[in-house]
């Protein structure tokens, strides 16, 4: 049976955590589900590890839906959140409800769009209209040049007090889901115990409802830059299965992410 929002909202209230990875094609959406993946998030990171571009900005609304498309195909079972792309979303509502219906035709569950307090009107008018939406804060990979690089964001007392400001305002807003990324650990614990929606964590710690890393990285196929907060699961399993499976299985023990991966 599919997996829904309903059912990873369940698991989040009964602390039962969520195994997220990254996936742009069909072939890898099967063998995730296979090894127990609960959602596949269709990423606008494909423009690094896909594409091999530097950063997110060049991702298309075009290559989105391909990519969503090509996971819908292979996926039976997991929730499928697609990416919203750079310039997508920000201008207006009316403009971001109509590139994320593309998105959901193409057969997402659910988009994402980064940002905090500027995208409470547009994630309001998507949910409102019937399309579910999962926030995106702390470190935003489309704003790496406002952020000065790839940092860890929400440190000190005062940016920390207003990334949980900004979380409760995006539920708010009717946020179903927020990814909390590279944010002190203690942080993302607090942001998780003060909403009632899923957390998913990349590099935030192990007190997320769940836990999210781009796939290339996991299993260390990707021959760029690795974050800390990056385990390659091949390393002693040797297979794509194998990692996959190792993933779910730490995620769920709350075995990963350890100190090691954290902030
Ligand atoms: O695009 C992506 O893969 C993401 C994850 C880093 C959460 O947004």
């Amino acid at each position: 049976m599919r997996i829904t929002l309903t059912t990873l909202q369940k698991m989040a209230q009964e602390s039962s955590r969520i195994a997220m990875l990254t996936c742009y094609d069909a072939s890898f959406a099967a063998v995730l589900e296979e090894a127990g993946v609960d959602a596949l998030l269709v990423g606008d990171s494909l423009g690094n590890v896909l594409q091999g571009h530097e950063s997110t900005l060049p991702v298309t609304l075009r290559d989105m839906v391909y990519h969503t498309q090509c996971v819908a195909r292979g996926s039976k079972r997991a929730f499928v959140i697609a990416d919203m792309p750079f310039a997508t979303f920000q201008v207006s509502p009316q403009d971001a409800f109509h590139n994320a219906a593309e998105l959901m035709a193409a057969g997402a569950h659910m988009v994402k769009i980064e940002g905090g307090r500027p995208m409470l009107d547009t994630i309001e008018f998507l949910t409102d209209r019937g399309i579910p939406v999962c926030g995106h804060l702390g470190l935003t990979p489309q704003s790496v040049h406002a952020l000065g690089g790839y940092r860890v964001q929400g440190r000190g007392e005062d940016a920390g007090q207003q990334l949980i400001k900004e979380a409760k305002m995006l539920e708010q807003a009717g946020a179903g889901m927020i990814v909390l990324e590279a944010i002190p650990a203690a942080l993302a614990g607090a942001v998780t115990e003060a909403l009632a929606i899923p957390t998913i964590g990349i590099g935030a710690g192990v007190d997320c409802s769940g836990q999210v890393l781009v796939l290339h990285d996991m299993l260390d196929v990707y021959p760029g830059r690795k974050a800390k907060f990056v385990k390659n699961f091949m390393r002693t399993t040797g297979t794509i299965q194998g990692a996959v499976e190792l993933y779910v299985k730490e995620v769920k023990a709350r075995t990963f992410p350890g100190p090691e991966h954290s902030f």
